[in-house]
């Protein structure tokens, strides 16, 4: 873990917001499978190790005071741990994920009934999709990626299922497949009600959209944290926010410091042990937004 710095005097003051969390421990963790470029079946994995990494994630969400549940990780899904990709929650409504591969196809029912069980006005997916791995909450607005995992009729689906606007974005580079291994999520709760300086904002890293895409988040995102290739290979952008902890890999150091320029507290925490199955922070966490 890092200590807090001075932030820079310009930047402005950050609130962190109390969170609501769902993690899978990697009790089952193993690479035995190959859905994405990190995945190599050959290499040895340490499920121990996973574990391990993992309970820092989960201890420290609870040392920053947020609230975390839990989900039975089921033997013969090793990628339950990527909670992210269970579902994508708004308002006490729970839209259930439709996994592109039959590895985790699994897994949906299992998120399905968590969700009904904890209160949540639970919707079955007609579309293949992939949760809040492709579906990333910025304000008012539904950021939603394609290209590898999530198809674009899911996000028609999704803009349905939430009343929402939805920006589509095509992503490109097969190492960053989900959306949220190619932005990050600052302010989740937008800038005005947040009584904050400033528009939520993102991270992004340019090199994994189409140009279309990019001219998108230009737009948008004027403001934007624009991530180098370096931290963006390293998982930079695969993060937890709460407006103003956010937790990253420890190997994306220009990514801190643009953080910290920025006023928010960056926080590091090793999950080397879950990149070998290309996930990382944010793919193992997942909002409970609403119901309760
Ligand atoms: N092995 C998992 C898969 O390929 C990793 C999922 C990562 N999750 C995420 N939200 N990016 O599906």
């Amino acid at each position: 873990m890092s200590t807090p710095e001075t932030a820079v005097a310009s930047a402005p003051a950050r609130t962190a917001h109390h969170r609501r969390y769902l993690m899978c421990k990697p009790e089952h963790f193993t690479v035995n499978y190959s859905i994405n470029p990190w995945m190599e079946p050959s290499k040895p994995t340490d499920t121990a190790n996973a574990v391990a990494q993992w309970q820092k994630l989960y201890d420290l969400y609870i040392e920053l005071g947020h609230e975390v549940e839990l989900i039975e990780p089921l033997a013969g899904y090793p990628d339950m741990v990527y909670t992210a990709n269970g579902g994508f929650l708004i308002d006490g409504r729970a839209y259930v994920p439709e996994f592109r591969f039959v590895e985790r196809q699994g897994e949906a029912p299992a998120f399905a009934e968590w969700f009904r069980r904890a209160g949540y006005d639970t919707v079955m997916p007609k579309e293949v999709n992939e949760g809040e791995g492709d579906f990333l909450l910025v304000g008012d607005v539904i950021l939603a990626g394609t290209g590898f995992r999530s198809t674009g009729d899911s996000h028609r689906e999704v803009g349905e299922v939430f009343g929402r606007e939805v920006v589509s974005l095509n992503l490109t580079d097969p190492r960053f497949y989900h959306l949220d291994t190619a932005i990050a999520v600052l302010d989740p709760v937008q800038g005005i009600e947040n009584g904050g300086p400033e528009r939520a904002n993102i991270a992004y890293l340019p090199g994994a959209f189409d140009d279309a895409s990019r001219a998108i988040l230009e737009e948008r995102f004027p403001d934007a944290i624009l991530v180098s290739d370096e931290d963006g290979a390293v998982f930079g952008l695969n993060s937890a926010s709460d407006g103003y902890n956010v937790i990253i890999s420890p190997r994306a150091k220009g990514f801190e410091k643009q953080l910290r320029e920025r006023g928010y507290n960056p926080i590091t925490v090793d999950l080397s042990e879950l990149l070998l199955g290309g996930g990382g922070i944010k793919c193992c966490t997942l909002e409970l937004r609403g119901a309760k």
